[in-house]
């Protein structure tokens, strides 16, 4: 794929001081479009700034848009790390096709990810914790207010130098898990990353902050009975010395962090299950002790330990609100990996 660059003058000035999460963004962005019959069509690397788009563009009515989240990680030896790329680029097809919009061929899209980040490679912060967090997305441009697959869409990538997505850094955070509204359902787009998915979850994240907690654990659409997943991230528990988390069965984004954790936990020879966990179980296990870590697996978020449920008015605390070794221990060498600390033996870092 060709991509022709538009160099801007005025470069920004660079944060200092604590990123949080997406404040900033970096000069330039990458751009491509696409047209029924033309296909994907001017790839560019162009400043960062307004684009402008038609009123009845059709992502504004029907919602057709769906996003990536990865990181850039900056070695303390100078390589510039991607974390396996190629599991955003297919997790992006298969929501790309749920949504009926068009797919970018898994090469294209890691090449476009990597010449955005070469550009914008001194904007990788290399503070404690720090990234530079690459945001893929495409949307439906097409000028129609009748209900059908937009004819064209824009594909864009944002990035910001960002620090811990959670105020409470990699410290426990409180859950609230929510028994009354419902993310995903099988048949659904629970297993795709698209913005409706989050814009359907913010009334309970608005219920959850109203009583102090910072995140919703969401129970399955059906019977509102088993864990799925929080908000911006999978979930683990380790009950009884055995690590369980929801199954990737159509309702549960299929995480890249989550992916990697089961495998490092496995290779360490923890019992994993991958399977239906129903909330009455998981609660009694907090209250009886054998709920012995919590913790959430997500790109932004990347280990965060969970230090407290609440569920219809019960609550449990977890490992007494401290982060469990067990949890440590994998925010440690998953970090140690993605950041060129430690030997990747998986062949995960994808140096640009
Ligand atoms: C990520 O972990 O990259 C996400 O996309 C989750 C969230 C910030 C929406």
């Amino acid at each position: 794929m060709k991509i022709r660059f538009e160099e801007r003058k005025d470069l920004k000035e660079k944060p200092t001081g604590n990123l949080g999460f997406g404040k900033y963004q970096t000069d330039y962005m990458f751009v491509m479009d696409y047209e029924e019959g033309q296909g994907w069509h001017d790839a560019r690397i162009v400043p960062y700034g307004p684009i402008e788009f038609d009123p009845a563009s059709m992502v504004l009515h029907y919602a057709q848009e769906t996003f990536e989240g990865m990181k850039a990680y900056k070695a303390k030896d100078g390589r510039i790390l991607l974390f396996r790329p190629e599991m955003n680029a297919r997790r992006f097809i298969n929501s790309n096709k749920r949504l009926s919009m068009p797919i970018i061929e898994e090469d294209d899209f890691v090449q476009a990810v990597e010449e955005i980040v070469r550009v914008e490679k001194d904007w990788i912060p290399t503070g404690e914790g720090e990234s530079l967090y690459i945001r893929p997305y495409m949307f439906a441009t097409e000028k129609a207010i009748g209900v059908h697959p937009s004819h064209s869409y824009k594909f864009i990538i944002i990035c910001s130098p960002v620090g811990a997505y959670y105020p409470e850094g990699v410290n426990p955070v409180k859950i609230y898990v929510e028994d009354e509204f419902v993310r995903a359902t099988v048949g659904g787009t629970g297993f795709t990353k698209c913005g409706g998915n989050y814009a359907g979850s913010l009334a309970a994240q608005v219920k959850a902050e109203a009583l102090g907690y910072t995140q919703v654990l969401w129970l399955d659409g059906v019977e509102r009975k088993y864990v799925e997943e929080v908000g911006s991230m999978n979930v683990m528990f380790e009950i009884n010395d055995t690590i369980i988390t929801a199954p990737t069965e159509g309702t549960v984004l299929p995480g890249v962090t989550r992916d990697s954790i089961l495998h490092i936990l496995r290779d360490w020879g923890y019992k994993v299950e991958e399977r239906h966990l129903a909330i009455d179980d998981l609660m009694k296990a907090g209250h009886d002790g054998t709920l012995q870590e919590a913790w959430g697996t997500g790109t932004a978020a990347v280990i965060s330990p969970i230090g407290e449920l609440y569920y219809k008015g019960d609550v449990v605390q977890i490992n007494d609100f401290r982060t469990g070794a067990l949890t440590q221990k994998i925010y440690d060498t998953l970090t140690g990996i993605q950041w060129g600390d430690l030997e990747d033996t998986y062949g995960w870092t994808h140096e640009v």
